[in-house]
């Protein structure tokens, strides 16, 4: 039974719906609408009892937790991720953001030579785009592939984009502004038949939408927790292709990198022959104890049927504001859409502040409107409370 609703309000659809059963994980689902996965996801049960379990260990066994579990807990943890976006066992190490894997990922290259190129879209999250522009100061050409509506970025542009002189091509395959899914895989083939690598960010998509970044063909991936990972803050993640390691010396680094990182030797760093050569220092261990709830349910689950149900309820999303005259800025088409709608109306933060009164969590972007993230948990009358609601609020 949804909470909020009585049993003759309540969807026939939700009666149904094994995946409300997940509801009681979320304490905070009894008295909120949480529509906004996209940006905090509600802390999951579990993760309450991760933590209690990491004071546990620090407590009782002190410094020997490191060689217990702590120590390899950034290739362990990511194996979590792996199994949800299509990693192969060790190709995943764990940091705090994207934006420290982003800058560990362009430090592996050398921007003044021939080759200087990076090609980005026009709707990367702007961390990414900060770093980028960073890299001009050692001689890096950055082209960013403008979006023309704001929403959309076509493929074709930034198929044209990429030549023989781009070192990275950057896309972010879910947009945080409009939930744009871009193509992947044309961009990737694209980007390797002219000798490029390619990182994509996959923070609006891992979780929410079924992915393999091995047949994709991805060289680098980023991504973080606190979304629809439903992991916390602290925990973000980077995953390299098999095979790249022998080649890809990040100047962005530190001792956790080295071969022989308790030899504590000075002097350039030796790397690490495998994933371990992308860490840099003391890892995050709390933030892996609260994140690894999340990949752990989101697992149980499986992306597919999360997948399933998002489809049919930002559909309904869209269906509601059209009815209700409200313009939608995120695309029609479900198969280039993530999981977020975004709902244009006039004084749209005014009226995400006035949701948050009415105990419904959304955001707002300059530039969109107001984003809604229905997640595995959302019962149809949260979506149906939501658009009714908007429209309460701004008819007064
Ligand atoms: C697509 C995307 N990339 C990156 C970020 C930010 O990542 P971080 O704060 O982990 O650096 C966000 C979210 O805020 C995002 O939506």
């Amino acid at each position: 039974m949804i909470e909020h609703a009585t049993a003759s309000e309540t969807n026939t659809a939700d009666i149904h719906d094994p995946l409300l059963a997940w509801r009681r994980e979320f304490p905070i689902l009894a008295h909120t609408t949480y529509m906004i996965s996209h940006s905090l996801g509600p802390m999951p049960l579990r993760a309450q009892a991760a933590l209690r379990e990491f004071t546990e260990t620090w407590a009782t066994r002190g410094i020997r937790a490191w060689e217990e579990g702590w120590w390899e807990m950034p290739l362990t943890c990511g194996d979590l991720i792996g199994s949800i976006i299509g990693a192969p066992r060790g190709r995943i190490v764990m940091h705090q953001n994207v934006s420290i894997c982003q800058a560990m990922v362009v430090s592996c290259f050398d921007w003044n030579g021939e080759r200087n190129k990076l090609v980005t879209d026009g709707l990367n999250f702007p961390s990414n785009d900060y770093i980028y522009h960073g890299l001009e100061r050692q001689g890096a050409e950055i082209v960013s592939v403008a979006s023309p509506d704001g929403m959309t970025v076509p493929v074709e542009s930034i198929l044209e984009a990429i030549d023989e002189r781009t070192q990275l091509v950057s896309i972010s395959h879910v947009a945080f502004r409009s939930s744009f899914v871009q193509d992947l895989a044309a961009i990737t083939e694209r980007a390797h038949a002219v000798g490029a690598y390619l990182v994509a960010d996959l923070y609006q998509s891992a979780g929410i939408l079924p992915l393999d970044v091995t047949a994709l063909g991805l060289d680098f991936a980023t991504g973080g927790s606190v979304k629809w990972l439903l992991g916390g803050p602290g925990a973000g993640y980077l995953y390299v292709r098999p095979g790249l390691d022998a080649k890809l010396q990040p100047v962005a680094t530190g001792w956790a990198a080295h071969a022989h990182p308790f030899e504590f030797r000075g002097g350039p760093i030796e790397y690490a022959e495998d994933m371990h050569r992308f860490l840099n220092g003391t890892p995050n261990v709390p933030a892996m104890y609260s994140a690894r709830s999340g990949y752990e349910i989101v697992n149980e689950i499986g992306v597919a049927a999360i997948r399933a149900k998002s489809v049919r309820q930002t559909e309904r999303l869209i269906a509601l504001a059209d009815a209700a005259g409200i313009s939608v800025r995120s695309p029609r088409d479900p198969d280039v859409r993530g999981g977020t709608i975004i709902l244009d109306v006039a004084d749209g933060r005014e009226v995400t502040a006035e949701l948050g009164r009415r105990q419904i969590l959304v955001d707002y972007r300059p530039g969109a409107g107001i984003r809604i993230a229905p997640h595995f948990y959302t019962s149809d009358d949260e979506v149906e409370h939501t658009v009714r609601e908007i429209v309460a609020i701004t008819r007064t």
